[in-house]
């Protein structure tokens, strides 16, 4: 019997199809979740609502930095529309209000300020005694290499708005 049907596809390149999509299919399975977990950080930042979101008063805020937890909407492509939670070490700097990130730029976990009695009017992160001066500097011989970074600000009627978190300007003196 011939291997051949009559539109000249062998049992063997019936096969190889048959695998090829199967493997592909299983292929594609495999990797999706992979791919979505390399580019997710660029599909929220382009998904994210540009906007600034109202978070405190200004008459509450001083020159010690307080520390504000706010909601923001957050738009990724994966799992839709999400309110998301961030915080801001806030404070006022002559007419200006700066709001600091308070993620660590070691490995991410959250810095306090005054947070070690040692070391007074600082930013400290616990995990490996990471410090910063107050306008986000990292401090040279303790583990951070960066900055903390700093929310875009804008005063509206009073209130505070913050707005992306961007590489920190006021620690280079800008
Ligand atoms: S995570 Fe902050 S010093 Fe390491």
């Amino acid at each position: 019997m011939s291997e051949r049907n009559n539109k000249g596809v062998s049992r063997r390149q019936f096969l190889n199809y048959c695998l090829t999509g199967v493997g592909g299919f299983l292929a594609a399975g495999m990797l999706a979740p992979m791919v979505k977990f390399a580019i997710d950080p660029a599909l929220q930042k382009a998904g994210a609502e540009g906007g600034k979101v109202p978070v405190a008063s200004l008459s509450e805020i001083t020159e010690e930095p307080k520390s504000i937890s706010f909601k923001k909407k957050i738009v990724d492509v994966w799992t839709g529309e999400q309110e998301t939670p961030f915080t801001a070490w806030v404070y006022k700097q002559g007419d200006q209000v700066i709001a600091l990130s308070p993620i660590c730029k070691h490995l991410g976990c959250t810095v306090n300020w005054n947070g070690d009695a040692k070391y007074k009017n600082e930013f400290f992160c616990p995990c490996h005694l990471g410090r910063y001066e107050k306008n986000g500097k990292n401090i040279p011989g303790t583990p951070p290499m960066k900055p903390l970074d700093q929310y875009e600000v804008e005063v509206k009627d009073g209130k505070i708005l913050l707005g992306e978190v961007k590489a920190n300007k006021i620690a280079e003196g800008a």
